[in-house]
Parts: C-alpha cells; sequence; structure tokens
C-alpha cells in the first residue's frame, strides 16, 4: 500500500473527506462529512482531533449547517460544546461568523437595505450565507497548512542549532548520529489539515537529509503517540520508539534525548501551555535534565482573553477511556477489552497546564519566541495568512 503523507483534510466540491482516527492504526477509512450532524458527530467521537483539525472541521460544520438552514447561533453552539479545551474551534467558529457578518454588512449598504442571512435552506440568503462560510472555512483550511509549513521552517532552525550544540555538550556523539526528540500524544498530520505542529520540524528535518529519531510517548489513555503519531511517521519513513509515559524521564537522564517537542490545544497571555494530560511532567523532566521543552504553536491557538493558564477549561473524558482499551486480536478483530476491576473508580483529565516558565520556546509560525513573551505575539494573533 502507497505511504500516507497527508493531507489530513480534503475538501471537495460540497464535503470532506479526512481518516476516521479511531480506527487507526489497524484501518486507514475515510469518513465523509457532509452536514452539521456528521462533523459534530466526529468531532466528539474524536475521529477528527488535534487542535487545528478540529478548528477547520468546525469552520466547514458552521458552512454545513447554513447550507441546511441552521441558525447561526444553534450550528455555533452545537460544534463549540464538541471539545471544549482546544480554542482553535472557537477561533474558527467567531471567524466565519466574523465574515458572514461583514458580508452582511457590505449587501445591506449595496441594496441599501438590511438584507439577512437567516436562511431557508435553498433561499438566496442561505446560499449567500452558506457561499460565505464555505469559503472562509476553505481559507482557514489552506491557512492552517502554510501556518505549519512556517513553524516547520522555524522549527528546523532550533533543532539544526541543537545538532550543532551538541557536538559541545561533552557529551560523546558518534559521526551521523541522529538528532534524538521526544514527543507526546500526536501533534502531527493527523492532527492538523496538513504538516503537523510539532512534527513539522521533524518532517522538515528528515526532507532536508538530517537525521531524527523520535521517542514518541504513547499517551495514555487514547494513546495517540502509539496509535496515531508513531504510525503517521513510519508512513514517512520517520525513525521513532514508542516509550511507555513513564519512561520519558529516565531517557531524558540518560543522555538520550535532546530535545522535547510537543503540540499545544491552547496558550493563555502569560505562555501558560494547556496540552495533552502529561506534557507538564515532560517539561518538569526535560527542565530537571536541562533539556530545551518546544511547543508549537499556531496563533489560533493562542488565547489573550485569557490572562493565564488556570482559566483554560480542561476537558473531562469518559473514564472507560482509562478503564478499557481498544486492541486487535490474532484473528484481526478489533475489540475493547477490559484492563482493570469494573468496580474500580478512574478519572479522566484529557489535558493538563505546563507554566510558561518550564517552556523554552513557543515555535509560531512568525518564528520562535520564549513563552514568557506570548503577549508580544498578540499582534499577529488573530490575523491569518491569507487576510
Ligand atoms: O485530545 P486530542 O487528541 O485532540 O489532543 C491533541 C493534543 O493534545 C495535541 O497535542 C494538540 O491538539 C496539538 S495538535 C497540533
Amino acid at each position: 500500500m502507497t505511504p500516507w503523507t497527508g493531507p489530513t483534510l480534503e475538501v471537495h466540491a460540497d464535503h470532506l473527506r479526512t481518516p476516521d482516527q479511531t480506527l487507526l492504526p489497524f484501518e486507514l477509512k475515510w469518513l465523509r462529512l457532509d452536514s452539521l450532524l456528521s462533523c459534530e458527530q466526529a468531532l466528539r467521537e474524536m475521529q477528527v482531533r488535534g487542535a487545528p483539525l478540529i478548528g477547520a472541521v468546525a469552520a466547514f460544520g458552521l458552512a454545513f449547517g447554513l447550507r441546511e438552514g441552521k441558525a447561526l447561533p444553534v450550528a455555533c453552539e452545537r460544534l463549540a460544546a464538541t471539545r471544549p479545551t482546544a480554542v482553535n474551534l472557537r477561533w474558527a467558529l467567531d471567524e466565519v461568523s466574523r465574515a458572514l457578518s461583514q458580508a452582511k454588512g457590505e449587501l445591506s449598504r449595496a441594496e441599501g437595505e438590511l438584507s439577512t442571512f437567516a436562511s431557508a435552506p435553498g433561499s438566496a440568503a442561505g446560499s449567500n450565507a452558506f457561499s460565505r462560510a464555505w469559503q472562509r472555512a476553505c481559507e482557514i483550511a489552506a491557512d492552517d497548512a502554510r501556518i505549519n509549513a512556517a513553524i516547520g521552517h522555524h522549527g528546523l532552525a532550533l533543532l539544526r542549532e541543537r545538532m550543532a550544540l551538541r557536538q559541545t555538550l561533552g557529551r560523546p556523539v558518534a559521526p551521523g548520529a541522529p538528532l534524538q526528540l521526544l514527543t507526546h500524544c500526536n501533534a502531527g498530520r493527523l492532527a492538523t489539515v496538513d504538516h503537523g505542529t510539532a512534527l513539522a520540524p521533524v518532517y522538515a528535518a528528515h526532507a532536508a537529509g538530517i537525521p531524527v529519531h523520535v521517542w514518541v510517548d504513547e499517551t495514555r489513555p487514547r494513546n495517540q503517540g502509539a496509535s496515531l503519531t508513531a504510525w503517521e511517521l513510519m508512513q514517512a519513513g520517520v525513525p521513532c520508539t514508542v516509550v511507555a509515559d513513564n519512561a520519558g524521564g529516565w531517557l531524558m537522564q540518560q543522555g538520550r534525548v535532546d530535545a522535547v517537542i510537543v503540540g499545544c490545544d491552547r496558550v493563555a497571555a502569560n505562555g501558560d501551555v494547556v496540552n495533552k494530560i502529561g506534557t507538564l511532567l515532560k517539561a518538569l523532566a526535560a527542565r530537571e535534565a536541562g533539556l530545551p521543552f518546544w511547543v508549537a504553536c499556531p496563533t489560533p491557538t493562542l488565547d489573550f482573553t485569557l490572562p493565564e493558564g488556570a482559566l483554560i477549561p480542561i476537558e473531562m473524558r469518559d473514564a472507560r477511556e482509562l478503564t478499557h482499551a481498544r486492541v486487535r486480536l490474532p484473528d484481526g478483530a478489533v475489540v475493547q477489552a477490559e484492563l482493570m476491576d469494573a468496580a474500580v473508580s478512574a478519572l479522566n483529565p484529557a489535558f493538563d497546564l505546563t507554566p510558561a516558565r518550564l517552556v523554552d520556546a513557543l515555535i509560531t509560525e512568525h518564528g520562535a519566541v520564549p513563552a514568557s513573551q506570548a503577549g508580544l505575539l498578540g499582534l499577529n494573533s488573530r490575523s491569518s495568512l491569507s487576510q
């Protein structure tokens, strides 16, 4: 089979196609998304996941809702309720809503009267609203791919620096030995429209012929590292090794990691980072080992309405994700298996907060900055590349 190397979101004339991420790595099956409900369900069930991809799919979901004659606030509310932490979702809905208001204003001025986008399906106003929303959703998706390519470019510069620096750190490095990176969860192609965020510099390095090896945290409880990151790195031919979530600290102590690079779901104005549960422990271990901890951060993931990370809502998910695991049996059947006694109680917070002081750099599409200077990015935070 031809290796899959993206893009994750295909935009067709009237529908989207994207891999169903709940089936990977055992099956690459493409979902067709063509309605508000299909987008809402795909987001809620995490068939699509990862902050930037969530944002893009929500934008198209809103367009579908308008095509179906749903009122804008109703469609926004339904989509916003699917995942609370990744701010890209709310950002994308706001972007589409803003584009609609602008178009409505232009139309009113042109016609000298108030036009309405409150739309019966098939009405002229409804189809205007749909086309404007669809257009903005397409821009959001295209921008995401461009933003991530730029993150890859800026991240590659950091990787090159680290590669050069490690020769001077006093640790013997064999000639041609790969740069050793550790990542958590999936901030790769599958989490975005294309390229990934944390993995974009890895792909850029691989393409430039720089040897890299990625330690992939399995990322319990949903195993996005083992199921998604390892799968997509292997599809791209990038050497990687899955490790238990608890192994990273030891690897760092042993000098077997050169840098840690992760994605993010929301970054507050003070640079605090919320990302997949377990990220904080990696940041603490990296600081203890004197290693750089980098967060790939597209500007739509910055939330300047929140002064600090403690205000970011943390999604609590079904305890069943912890008490059960999806496994493939020798006969090929994929089943949910119990991992513990059914009477055990379990708590499943999906994200945690890494304070800005532990983050050496936010790698954005505009360049890398220390997290403590996240506020400076405010100037660019709400503009897209295409505007
Ligand atoms: O719950 P998920 O799988 O959507 O969480 C994903 C992450 O935490 C990623 O690290 C984050 O969204 C960054 S994606 C580029």
